[in-house]
């Protein structure tokens, strides 16, 4: 199979630390990798960018197509993106701009880059305006990582600092509408949610077995900890349900679950602590080399 058009811009993006030739040189490009909606597989597009209000924004313009591109449609499902820009890469959660919002940065990015209103003239569809939005380090990040445990407190770290953000969102979260939650905070309810399936299977696949054979007394409280995964992991479930209907979402429902999620990893989260820290403390990681 001949190599897609965009599959060289990417090629050039890498291999140039950011730069491409061609109808593309000069202009603002990011490479933006989303995970299929369906296929749970990343997906890569070239995309112009533009920045206003200190956001940093790409337009699902698909150049005034009919149809929303994949790559929007995969972002629903799955908020996580990588964004490679430059010759550096982050990851962000993806959130679509809604109503005055969605207008006020819309005409900034005609402003900038007039194609985008060609391609708003050429389609039915309300063109999605899209922030990457990169997720502070928590202020309390724990020192340089060094060990197994340190991991193990970076990811707890970060767990704790996504929950309170989301919830802080959920309390104040007025929306525009009778009922619904808006993408805002869906979004980000989704992507703390993703998050913590990706820390829980890591552990329930790699640290725990791995454990279990290193220090076979910790066998209970590791049967015991795997238990709460699954406490939690049904909360999470009721939550994503809860957001696929965000539009019609009640609130108040959103904030009882959150609540309770809470209350149940913030335990889980302690008690995994005291229970692995001291035997996770003598693995180094990374993994030394060999
Ligand atoms: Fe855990
Ligand atoms: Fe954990």
């Amino acid at each position: 199979m001949p190599m897609s058009f965009n599959q060289s811009v990417i090629d050039e993006f890498r291999a140039n630390g950011g730069r491409v030739g061609g109808p593309f040189a000069g202009g603002d490009l990011l490479l933006l990798t989303t995970t299929g909606a369906r296929s749970g597989r990343p997906h890569t597009v070239p995309l112009g960018y533009v920045r206003a209000e200190g956001l940093l924004l790409v337009v699902a313009s698909a150049g005034g197509a009919p149809d929303h591109p994949q790559w929007y449609r995969n972002l629903l499902t799955h908020p996580v993106v990588r964004v490679e820009l430059g010759a550096g890469s982050f990851d962000a959660i993806a959130v679509p701009a809604e109503g005055d919002r969605r207008k006020r940065l819309f005409e900034e990015a005609v402003r900038q880059a007039p194609g985008y209103g060609e391609y708003q003239a050429a389609s039915d569809r309300e063109l999605p305006v899209v922030a990457l939005e990169q997720p502070e380090p928590p202020e309390d990040s724990p020192r340089e990582v060094r060990s197994l445990a340190d991991k193990l407190l970076e990811a707890h770290t970060w767990l704790r600092a996504q929950l309170r953000h989301v919830r802080e969102e959920a309390r104040t979260h007025i929306p525009g509408r009778p009922a619904g939650l808006g993408l805002q905070l869906r979004q980000h309810c989704l992507a703390f949610c993703e998050g913590l399936t990706h820390h829980h299977t890591g552990e329930d696949s790699a640290i725990f077995p791995a454990l279990a054979r290193s220090h076979p007394e910790l066998a209970g409280p590791m049967a015991r900890l795997g238990a709460q995964h699954l406490v939690i992991g049904r909360i999470r479930d009721e939550l994503v349900a809860l957001l696929a209907g965000f539009e019609r979402a009640d609130p108040d429902r959103l904030r009882a679950e959150l609540d309770r999620l809470s209350a149940e990893l913030e335990a889980h989260l302690d008690d995994e602590e005291a229970e692995l820290l001291p035997a996770l403390a003598g693995i180094p990681f990374p993994p030394a080399r060999t």
